[in-house]
C-alpha cells in the first residue's frame, strides 16, 4: 500500500482546517471524502463529453454512453457479478432497496407473507418493507441481536417459516459496527428457497465483496460511501429475478416501444433505469473503484482493522466512555457515550476542536433502542485516518469530560 502521507495527499479536503484547527474527519460511515482522481473524472465529463447517454447519434453522446457502460462493467467486476445486465444504477442504497420493495414486492409479496429483517437495520432497510407490508397486508419479522450487537443465528432460524418470502439484512451495522454473517444467512435462507437482499452500504468499502460467493439475490450499495460522489448507487440482482420483476418506474430509456394502447419494456438493465440517470456520478464511481483497487482492498481492510483496534483500546482507556456494540467482527465504527454527558453536547465540543463525528440515532433508531439508548457518538474510520488523529480524538474526549466535570 502507498504510504499514508501520499494517500492523504490524494484527498484535497483532508488538508483543510476548521475553526483554525486541522480537520480530523471521523464521519466516514456518513460519507467518505473524495480523491482528486474522482473529482477530476467527474470534472472531465462536464469539460469534455457531457451529453445524455443512450440517446444521441452524436459524438459526445457516444463517448458518454461508452464511459457509462464501462462504469457498469467496472462495478460488475468489482462485486464479481456474473453479467453486466445484473448491475442497475440507482440513486443510492435507499433507491436500490426501494426499487426491490416496489418491483419484487409488487410481484411476489401477498397478504400474510413475512419479510425477515434484523434489529440493527438502517431505516432504509426497514421503512421500504413496512410500506410494502402496508400495501400488501404482509408482515415484518425481526431477528434479535445479543448484547454484543450481533444477530442471534438460532433465533433467525426459528423465524423462518413457509410464509417467509424475503430476508433483507445489512452486511454491517452503521450504528454499532457489527459485521453480519451474510453468507451463512443467505445459505440458510436458500435452503428454504427464500431470496436474500443485502444492504451493503456499510460493507462494500471495507474489503472484497463477491456477490456470487455470498450467493445473495440482491445487493445494494451507495457511491458516496465508497469514495464516489453522492447521487449514485447500485442494485445488483440475479438476472433471472430481474427478468421476472416488473419495472417500478416508467419513463425514457426503460421502454422498447410506446403507443397509447401498450408499452413494451426494454431489456436488462435498462428496464430499471427510467429517465436520465446520474451518469457523471456512475463514471466517477468507476474511478473510485479503480482507486481503491489500486490501493489494494486487502491492505485497506487490514489497515482499517488496525485503526479500529487502536481506537477501541484508546477509548476503553477512558473510564467515562462506554462503547456500545462489541461484536467479534466489526467494521471500523465505534459507537459510544460519555457518562453524564449528552451525545449531542459532546459532538458539538468535538466539532469545535476540529473533530467531525456523528451524533444521534444514526438513522437506526431500533438498533439503539435495543440498548436502551436514543443516541450515541459515532466515530467511523477509514484507511486515510491515522493513529495521531485517534490520539487527538481521545484528548478531545478528555477535554469534553473536564468541561462537564
Ligand atoms: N447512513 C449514513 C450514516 O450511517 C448516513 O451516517
Amino acid at each position: 500500500m502507498k504510504d499514508i502521507k501520499s494517500i492523504r495527499n490524494d484527498f484535497p479536503i483532508l488538508q483543510k482546517e476548521v475553526y483554525g484547527r486541522k480537520l480530523i474527519y471521523l464521519d466516514n460511515a456518513a460519507t467518505t471524502q473524495k480523491p482528486q482522481c474522482v473529482i477530476d473524472a467527474i470534472n472531465n465529463i462536464y469539460l469534455n463529453f457531457n451529453a445524455n447517454v443512450h440517446r444521441g447519434v452524436h459524438a459526445l453522446s457516444d463517448m458518454a454512453s461508452e464511459e457509462y457502460e464501462k462504469a457498469r462493467e467496472k462495478v460488475r467486476s468489482f462485486i464479481n457479478a456474473a453479467k453486466k445486465e445484473e448491475i442497475i444504477f440507482t440513486s443510492g442504497t435507499t433507491g436500490s432497496i426501494n426499487a426491490v420493495a416496489f418491483s419484487f414486492g409488487e410481484k411476489y409479496i401477498k397478504r400474510g407473507d413475512e419479510i425477515l429483517i434484523s434489529h440493527i437495520e438502517h431505516h432504509s432497510n426497514i421503512v421500504p418493507w413496512q410500506m410494502l407490508c402496508q400495501r400488501k397486508g404482509a408482515k415484518i419479522k425481526v431477528i434479535p441481536v445479543d448484547d454484543s450487537g450481533q444477530i442471534i443465528f438460532e433465533e433467525y432460524l426459528k423465524l423462518i417459516t413457509d410464509k417467509t418470502k424475503l430476508v433483507a439484512i445489512t452486511q454491517a451495522s452503521n450504528a454499532l459496527g457489527t459485521e453480519v454473517p451474510v453468507k451463512e444467512i443467505t445459505e440458510e435462507a436458500h435452503r428454504h428457497g427464500i431470496p436474500v437482499l443485502i444492504d451493503g452500504a456499510q460493507g462494500i468499502q471495507h474489503g472484497t465483496t463477491d456477490v456470487r460467493d455470498i450467493g445473495c439475490d440482491f445487493y445494494a450499495f451507495s457511491g458516496h460511501k465508497i469514495y464516489g460522489s453522492a447521487g449514485i448507487g447500485v442494485l445488483y440482482g440475479k438476472e433471472k429475478l430481474l427478468e421476472e420483476m416488473p419495472p417500478y418506474q416508467g419513463g425514457g430509456d426503460m421502454i422498447k416501444n410506446v403507443t397509447f394502447e401498450k408499452t413494451t419494456y426494454n431489456d436488462l438493465p435498462f428496464k430499471f433505469e427510467a429517465g436520465t440517470t446520474n451518469f457523471p456520478a456512475a463514471i466517477g464511481l468507476a474511478r473510485a473503484l479503480d482507486y481503491i483497487s489500486e490501493l489494494g482492498l486487502k491492505d485497506i481492510s487490514s489497515r482499517e482493522q488496525k485503526l479500529l483496534n487502536y481506537a477501541t483500546e484508546k477509548l476503553q482507556g477512558i473510564d467515562e466512555v462506554q462503547i456500545i456494540g462489541n461484536a467479534a467482527l466489526k467494521i471500523p465504527v465505534i459507537s459510544f457515550n460519555i457518562k453524564g454527558i449528552h451525545h449531542y453536547d459532546a459532538g458539538m465540543i468535538l466539532d469545535k476542536l476540529g473533530i467531525a463525528v456523528r451524533t444521534g440515532n444514526h438513522c437506526a433508531q431500533p438498533a439503539l433502542e435495543r440498548f436502551g439508548l436514543v443516541g450515541t457518538i459515532r466515530v467511523s474510520l477509514c484507511f486515510y485516518n491515522t493513529t495521531e488523529e485517534i490520539d487527538i480524538l481521545a484528548d478531545g474526549i478528555k477535554k469534553v469530560i473536564e468541561m462537564f466535570a
